[in-house]
């Protein structure tokens, strides 16, 4: 797909990943807390989505995840020359590195 600003994937990845924070962060009423950021940091755009909540699924790796959620992020992010992590650390920590 031709380049097209980005605008559309800078849309639907922050949905994503909040919308899994809210899904899976803090099961069985746990109560936490999701953090979302988006710097300009030089000629870089960073988002992050970060929770405090159970983390990620043991040996679970995003680069591997047959699940649509993920596999779409990392094609939109792909779209826009993006850089996708996801790691557990206190919780689930998602951050998007992308050029503006
Ligand atoms: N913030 C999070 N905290 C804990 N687990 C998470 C978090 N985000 C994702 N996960 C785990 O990663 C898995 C994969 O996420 P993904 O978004 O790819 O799939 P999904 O949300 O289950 O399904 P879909 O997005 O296709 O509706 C989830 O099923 C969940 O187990
Ligand atoms: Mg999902």
């Amino acid at each position: 797909m031709k380049r097209q600003g980005g605008a559309i994937p800078i849309a639907l990845i922050p949905n994503e990943l909040i919308t899994n924070a809210i899904k899976y962060a803090h099961p069985d009423g746990m109560k936490g807390r999701i953090t979302i950021s988006l710097v300009l940091s030089g000629s870089e755009g960073i988002l992050r989505v970060s929770d405090d909540g159970v983390g990620l699924p043991e040996g679970f790796s995003a680069g591997a995840s047959q699940s649509l959620g993920l596999q779409l992020i990392q094609t939109l992010a792909g779209q826009i020359d993006g850089r996708f992590s996801l790691l557990s650390d206190l919780g689930t920590k998602a951050a998007l590195h992308f050029p503006v």
